[in-house]
Formats: structure tokens, sequence, C-alpha cells
């Protein structure tokens, strides 16, 4: 299942909720590119360098969890679960997520994680239902009015609203490129809902296509 949007919408834990209440596998793929920006400010690479950038792309090992309880990322071994979500680090990484060669690897390592997850996997990002997954059995584009995820991102990070929505307005413009609709995915606005809401009209709709595809009705795809 793939579920795309804008960085506040909710798709974080809108994701992981779905993929705890149908027992399926959760995929991250922001994590890996926030891990990845981690690497090269760790080793004090210049970002915004993307000859570098995609030259030395294929360098550190990166791994990460497909528990919705414990979804921890890796870089070369070590855990940096906490030290990709700082506003430094979201503060780059639309630099480095636009380089072909950085989407490229990212976009092969997850579609084997997806691939390779029993039963199924809820993967979140901003491709997914476009590029990484064009297959999958539902997709959900979830978004939210700017103010609103704005307030919601700022209350998980402790930070200022204003702040957060001028970077979050900043990231959307870079990340444009990358987050698309897929045509066929289903439309979700968060704004008016609590995120439990959410999590029970998505499983609903993954219920009703699984049942669909398990009757052979080819239109459930
Ligand atoms: O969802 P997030 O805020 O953790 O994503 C971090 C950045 O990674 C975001 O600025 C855009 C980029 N990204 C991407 O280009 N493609 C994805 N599938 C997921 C994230």
């Amino acid at each position: 299942m793939a579920v795309d949007g804008p960085s506040g919408s909710g798709k974080s834990s809108t994701s992981k909720g779905v993929a705890k209440a149908l027992g399926l596998r959760y995929l991250d793929t922001g994590a890996m590119y926030r891990a990845l920006t981690w690497w090269f400010m760790d080793q004090r690479a210049d970002t915004t360098d993307s000859g570098a950038v995609a030259a030395n792309a294929g360098r550190p090992r990166l791994e990460v969890s497909t528990d919705p309880d414990d979804p921890w990322t890796r870089v070369d071994g070590r855990d940096v679960s906490e030290e990709i979500r700082t506003r430094e680090v979201s503060q780059q990484v639309s630099l480095v997520s636009r380089v072909p060669a950085v989407r490229e690897r990212l976009i092969a390592l997850q579609r084997g994680i997806i691939a390779g997850a029993e039963p199924g996997i809820v993967a979140e990002g901003r491709d997914i239902g476009t590029v990484v997954a064009p297959d999958a059995v539902l997709k959900v584009f979830l978004t939210a009015d700017s103010d609103a995820r704005a307030r919601r991102r700022a209350a998980e990070r402790g930070a200022e609203v204003d702040t957060t929505e001028a970077d979050q307005a900043r990231r959307d413009r870079l990340d444009a490129a990358q987050s698309a609709k897929a045509d066929d995915a289903v439309l979700l606005d968060a704004t008016d809902l609590t995120l439990d809401e959410v999590i029970q009209k998505i499983a609903t709709l993954a219920r009703e296509r699984s049942a669909l595809a398990c009757t052979g009705d080819a239109g459930a795809r």
C-alpha cells in the first residue's frame, strides 16, 4: 500500500497505525533520504554540490526496520533514528533527495524491501504511488491545510508554529518535482479528522480492496 503526501500531513503516524491495524510491515522512505543526508553532513560534505552527492551516494550502508512498532534507521551500523529528525537534516534533505543518482539507489533499495515484505507493507513517501510501487493495491494521497500541518509538526518537535510553517513551505517547494498524486490514488484531507479516523478510513479502504482482489475483480487494483 502506498501513502504519499507533503510533510506534516500525518503520513508517518497514519502509515504506522494502518500497518499495525492490518498486521502489515511499514516502510518510511523519507527516513532513507534523511539517513543519506545525515551521512553527508557527518562527513562534512557540501550537500549543495550535486556532483559530489551523486558520486558518493552509494557509499554508506543503509538499513531500515520495517516493524511498525520499532521503525529504526541505521547508517553503517549506527542507529541514527533520532539524528535524522533534526531541523538541520530537514533543511538539507531536499538538496540530497533531488539528485537522480540518490533517487536511483534509494528507489532500488525500497523496491527490494517492498518485494520481500510478508504479508504486505505500507510504504510512505512522496513518489510511492507514482514511481516506487505503481502497482500498489491501494494508493492514498494524504494532505491537510498548511496551518494544520505546521501545528502538528511543531507540537511533535516542540518548535514554533511560524518557523515550522516557513520551513515546511520551503521544503514543499523544493520537493514538488518528486511529489505527485497518482491518478488512481485516493485523496484524503486530514485537516478535520483525528489520527484514528484517518487510520480507520484507510484500513477500511484496504480491506475492501483486498476483498475485491480475492474475488478476482481486476478493477480492484
Ligand atoms: O517524509 P519526510 O519529511 O521524512 O521526508 C524527508 C525528505 O525526503 C523530504 O523533504 C522529501 C524526501 N523524500 C523524497 O524525495 N521521496 C520520498 N519517497 C520520501 C521522501
